[in-house]
């Protein structure tokens, strides 16, 4: 049976328009979802919108529109997108969907008749811009501790998830599954605040409407993170489509940014444990972006807007640059400064150059088309099985720097092969004929090898190379665990010389 792959992003609030942050998420679990299947894994990637909640209420007030209305125009901001960035999601989840609605409010009415969710009261603090509850010994100065901004007080009849119930369980599963949140600083954060005791937690609110309903008490709406981690479930399937739940479920991977790590490493799990509902194999809590120095914000006005930056440099420059620039666990600068340069020196000379250069080669010396296979080299050979093993090492831990950084010693190694080989000079002297067309396959079908790595990473570029090998079979189609092999470029495959990959930008 074919191995499944089920990778999420965030559902992401509709009060705003995506900026660079979505993408990096988004980008990302694009990139192992393509990367599995090229691995032969029957992959289910989901991503989606979170359209209730207090603040998305807010911001739909303050425009004079109903908040499903702002949903409805705000959605196809992100869906367009995402058609932009070459995202392959299998499915698109909006939270005010039906099939969405029946399964949270069917796992709201399970924990109550299990016990664990109770009517009682609640008098704290709560953070609209973060749609979280906080005591009064958790704020940072009156303020709220993950965002900064203010809190206000609420005092409001609320049904309560018995989540203290569960600690025990969650830390001993954690100690027991060391890769369940990922990295390991996260983790360790998380489990200090496990330590310090987990209360039992709202899940509901009365003082507004724009929300699930509880089941049987129609004055609350269900809390909107209890109603947004069930579309993890509601998106594969579960209720609707059971087969298809049964494959995908329990998720491979929940990609997030570190601030949401809270609620998907503690509020998720427990919630899990007591529908008696199997859990999510890992939770990767990426680091965030600042834009020249400075942190993101709106009072800054520094949102970096992707359309324009997809504009400014293209779509796979900026995908490449995300993954590249810093590991994926840690924060990391967005400078255009270190845009272009990644662009002119990674991209332009290392990998475009040698693309084209090659094609040149093959087009001066044989027409256009493929030579005949001559004998592997064992260098580029041993290179090719590295990379892919490091490669596929990586990305099972999300390392994706790592990833690219080992892609590009093949490329180092095809453009030192050609330094050593000299074509241009085998060229001139006729005698070298065999040795030439020998050289040429093998830049070539490293070639072939080069672009199948980097498919799931910059899907156009792949594409463009790919058609270019004059390969007929989709890339889509390859099986890069074999394929990274020598030997599969057809011989008298049709070349195609294509203008620069990258163009310089100055
Ligand atoms: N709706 C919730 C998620 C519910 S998931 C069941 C939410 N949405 S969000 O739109 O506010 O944020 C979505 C993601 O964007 C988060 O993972 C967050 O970390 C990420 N980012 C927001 N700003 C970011 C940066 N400046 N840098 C990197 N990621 C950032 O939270």
């Amino acid at each position: 049976m074919t191995e499944t792959f089920y990778v999420t992003t965030p559902i992401y609030y509709v009060n705003d328009v995506p900026h660079i942050g979505h993408v990096y998420t988004t980008v990302a679990a694009d990139i192992v979802a393509r990367y599995k299947r090229l691995m032969g894994y029957d992959v289910f990637f989901l991503t989606g919108t979170d359209e209730h909640g207090r603040k998305v209420e807010k911001t739909a007030e303050q425009a004079g529109e109903k908040p499903l209305e702002l949903a409805n125009r705000v959605v196809k901001r992100f869906q367009d997108l995402w058609v932009k960035f070459s995202i392959s999601h299998d499915d698109f989840i909006r939270t005010t969907e039906g099939r969405h609605k029946k399964v949270a409010q069917a796992l709201f009415s399970r924990a109550k008749d299990k016990g664990d969710i109770y009517l009682g009261r609640y008098e704290d603090w709560y953070c609209t811009p973060c749609e979280t509850f906080w005591t009064q010994n958790q704020l940072n100065d009156d303020m709220c501790p993950d965002c900064g901004r203010g809190v206000e007080k609420l005092k409001e009849d609320s049904y309560f998830f018995r989540m203290s119930h569960y600690q025990d369980t969650l830390l001993q599963h954690i100690k027991e599954n060391p890769d369940f949140i990922q990295p390991k600083v996260r983790k360790n954060e998380m489990l200090s605040f496990i330590k310090d005791g987990l209360r039992d937690l709202s899940v509901s609110r009365t003082s507004f409407s724009w929300g699930i309903p509880v089941p049987d008490d129609p004055g609350h709406v269900i809390y909107v993170w209890i109603d947004a981690l069930t579309n993890y479930l509601s998106g594969a399937g579960y209720l609707s489509d059971p087969d298809k739940f049964a494959r995908y479920w329990p998720a491979d991977v929940h990609l997030i940014g570190k601030d949401i790590l809270r609620h998907h490493s503690i509020y998720w799990p427990t919630f899990l444990m007591s529908l008696g509902i199997p859990l999510f194999k890992k939770v990767f809590a990426h680091g965030w972006w600042t834009i020249e120095g400075k942190k993101m914000s709106k009072s800054l006005g520094n949102f970096v807007e992707p359309l324009q930056l997809t504009e400014e440099y293209g779509v796979d420059q900026v995908r490449y640059f995300l993954m590249r620039e810093v590991p994926f666990g840690l924060d990391a600068d967005f400078s255009r400064k270190a845009m272009v340069g990644r662009i002119n020196s990674d991209l332009a000379n290392d990998l475009g150059n040698l693309f084209n250069r090659s094609l040149v080669m093959a087009t001066k010396y044989f027409g256009g088309t493929v030579p005949a296979r001559g004998k592997v080299n064992d260098t580029l050979q041993r290179t090719a099985d590295d990379v892919f093993q490091r490669v596929d090492l990586a990305m099972d831990d999300l390392a994706y720097q790592k990833a690219l950084i080992a892609i590009w010693e093949l490329i180092g190694a095809v453009n030192k092969y050609i330094d050593e080989t000299a074509p241009f000079t085998l060229a001139k002297d006729e005698s070298k004929g065999d040795e030439l067309r020998t050289v040429i396959y093998n830049i070539l079908d490293t070639l072939r090898v080069i672009t199948l790595f980097i498919f799931p990473f910059m899907p156009d570029t792949g594409r463009k190379m790919w058609a270019a090998l004059g390969i007929k079979e989709p890339i889509e189609s390859q099986d890069l665990s074999r394929s990274y092999q020598w030997g599969s470029l057809p011989e008298e495959a049709e070349l195609t010389k294509i203008p620069p990959l990258f163009p310089r930008i100055d």
